[in-house]
């Protein structure tokens, strides 16, 4: 699996960052540059009153058939229309919500989504192990 993200300013790129060191041996695409090899976990950023970025949904239209799950990243500010970018395309392409989080994240958003990209390598590895605890994501946890 890879990790491929979309970032303006440079939250979502952070965020990635951590998240690949945290599961170590993944790769990091920048949609706006890379093209991807095979089955990914997507982050991007929540723009304009809960909308998906342009630059994502080009992405998507091209490359959905490989999407495993979202990451949206937003901000607290934005109240009812925080990170809705993760609920808009886990609802268009019937993917998860892997994880909302406000800005880069916090710790415990770094290591849920790791948790997550480790139970789905097992799952399409040869040797399968038992998956790590895993609990539904809510605005609660974080
Ligand atoms: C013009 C503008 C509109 C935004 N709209 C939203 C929004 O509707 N909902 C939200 O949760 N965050 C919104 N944000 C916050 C960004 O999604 C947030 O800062 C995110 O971490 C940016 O990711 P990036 O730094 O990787 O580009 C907005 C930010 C800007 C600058």
């Amino acid at each position: 699996m890879q990790l491929v993200f979309d970032s303006l300013t440079g939250n979502v790129r952070r965020l990635v960052g951590r998240v690949a060191r945290q599961v170590g041996g993944v790769a990091v695409l920048d949609l706006r540059r890379d093209m991807p090899e095979g089955d990914f976990l997507l982050l991007t950023y929540t723009f304009h009153r809960g909308a998906v970025p342009d630059s994502t949904r080009a992405f998507l239209a091209r490359h959905s058939h490989r999407l495993l799950g979202v990451v949206a990243s937003g901000s607290y500010h934005w109240g009812e229309h925080f990170a809705r970018a993760a609920d808009r395309i886990a609802e268009e392409y019937h993917v998860p919500v892997v994880a909302k989080v406000n800005k880069s994240g916090t710790d415990a958003d770094v290591a849920r989504i790791a948790r997550w990209v480790q139970n789905r390598q097992q799952l399409s590895s040869p040797f399968p192990l038992p998956p790590f605890p895993e609990d539904p994501w809510n605005p609660g946890s974080n």
